[in-house]
């Protein structure tokens, strides 16, 4: 019999990569009043997406899931938002149209802000100060007043997940999400992209589409699916007590659902099955993700799927493999090998960013080859054991960033230094962003003429 679940039963049990609050008393009373806040969103919304990636899991349809590293309070506006929307649609149309699949989209935002790191304090110059853990813990800023980790920090967390929540809300349900705008995404698009004539060609595709849709009495007037898009969010569960504070009942089903996001993840390095991470997620009902690194062996994974899918929940497992470009061959396999051996149904998803982090000319960066490698070694090894490569996991920005080297735009490390603004790991800059769709679609199009499997149609996007 499985001990009992409370939302602070994690609190019991042994817990790496949490700050240490110098000031308990405070932070006791900002997750409290975070208890009394409204939910960021709803358990319906929550069993939708369980739902569509219970799709993914049947081999129906391919989850795109991006954005940031670490969300960042100094740039939190509405450029930012709208400009990663955007190229989270057009990656979406991408690989709608041109790898024929439905897609279902979650960006890494509204509440990915904590981090994980590998060193609890920084040294420079002699001085030591706790490491920066995401604007929701400390800041970036190397001075004691900064890195000193501020419970208050929290609620302004909350209050700028729920504004950006807000906008994207409208973004998706409002008209800009409306296919028929696949044209005007590309503004604001650099002209001169090499990825521009390609993307302009499936707009013009789309365009054509919907005019003979419309000819024959379909349009996006009357059906309201072709003007508004299902977008989820999620994020690391890291911070338990703000966790915590967001989870509730719902009144519907009876049972607990994380408000804080639609899915969240238990990230490489609090995977322990007896620690409070593990704890904490076995008993919220909201889709939960599990990275997957080069440390994951078969016998752990099935530890962890005991615990976090005891009722084998279709959808409710997204594993996501990050296991560096020329180690998916030795690892992905036997895991494949595992999962099919307990009959499970669960989303693949492929992480080709964490296993790809290398120092360059002193920034972090990602070779935009590497990250192409493990895609296509993710794909192939789905393709040899005849399962879905169901999904990627991607950190990028709808800015023109250089903190990834490569692309048709060979940035190099001489570059990195134009514009790299990540407080945290590279991302993929707009136009990587959508070259790997288009690569993408390329794998899951050949996917699909080997299984011979007919998808079902898309519902708008
Ligand atoms: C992340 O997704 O930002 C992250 C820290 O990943 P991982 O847990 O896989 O290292
Ligand atoms: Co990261």
């Amino acid at each position: 019999m499985a001990e009992r679940w409370t939302p602070d039963s994690w609190r019991k049990k042994p817990v790496v990569q949490l700050p240490d609050y110098p000031d308990k008393k405070v932070l006791g009373e900002v997750e409290k009043q975070l208890g009394t806040f409204p939910p960021l969103v709803f358990a319906g919304e929550a069993r939708a997406l369980k739902r569509q990636l219970a799709r993914v899991a049947a081999g129906e349809a391919f989850l795109l899931q991006g954005g940031d590293c670490a969300e960042s309070f100094a740039e939190h506006s509405a450029n930012n938002i709208r400009d990663f929307f955007r190229v989270f649609l057009q990656m979406a149309v991408v690989l709608t149209f041109a790898g024929s699949s439905p897609v279902v989209k979650v960006g890494r935002v509204a509440g990915q802000f904590a981090k994980p790191r590998s060193s609890p304090t920084e040294k420079q110059g002699g001085v030591e100060l706790p490491v920066y853990r995401g604007d929701i813990v400390n800041g970036t800023e190397f001075t004691s007043e900064a890195r000193t980790p501020d419970p208050r920090r929290l609620l302004d967390a909350y209050r700028q997940s729920a504004a950006t929540l807000n906008l994207l809300r409208a973004f998706a349900t409002g008209g800009y999400a409306n296919l028929s705008n696949a044209h005007q995404w590309m503004l604001g698009f650099v002209k001169d992209s090499p990825q521009s004539s390609r993307y302009e060609e499936i707009a013009k595709r789309i365009t054509e589409a919907l005019d003979f849709m419309r000819a024959c009495g379909i349009d996006p007037e009357s059906h309201p699916e072709m003007r508004t898009t299902d977008f989820y969010t999620s994020h690391e569960a890291l911070l338990l007590g703000y966790e915590e504070a967001m989870t509730r009942v719902d009144s519907t089903s009876g049972d607990w659902y994380d408000t804080s996001g639609h899915m969240v993840w238990i990230g490489d390095r609090t995977r322990q099955p007896d620690h409070a991470h593990v704890e904490f997620c076995r008993g919220i009902k909201n889709p939960i993700g599990i990275k997957c690194g080069p440390s994951m062996k078969p016998d752990g994974l099935m530890k962890l799927l005991d615990i976090l899918d005891h009722d084998r929940d279709p959808g409710r497992i997204t594993l996501i493999c990050r296991f560096g470009a020329g180690k998916v061959g030795e690892h992905l396999p036997q895991l494949i090998a595992a999962v099919r051996t307990s009959a499970r149904n669960l989303v693949w998803s492929c992480d080709p960013m964490h296993g790809n982090t290398v120092t360059a000319g002193g920034y972090k960066t990602r070779r935009f080859e590497s990250i192409v490698q493990e895609v296509r070694e993710f794909f192939d090894v789905h393709a040899a054991e005849g399962t879905h490569a169901g999904g990627v996991h991607l950190e990028m920005t709808g800015q023109a960033v250089t903190e990834c080297t490569g692309g048709a735009r060979a940035i190099s490390e001489t570059q990195l230094n134009d514009r790299y603004h990540t407080v945290c790991d590279p991302r993929l800059n707009a136009e990587q962003a959508i070259e790997l769709a288009f690569l993408v679609a390329d794998l899951l199009k050949k996917e699909r003429a080997l299984h011979a499997r007919p998808l079902q149609a898309a519902s708008g996007l």
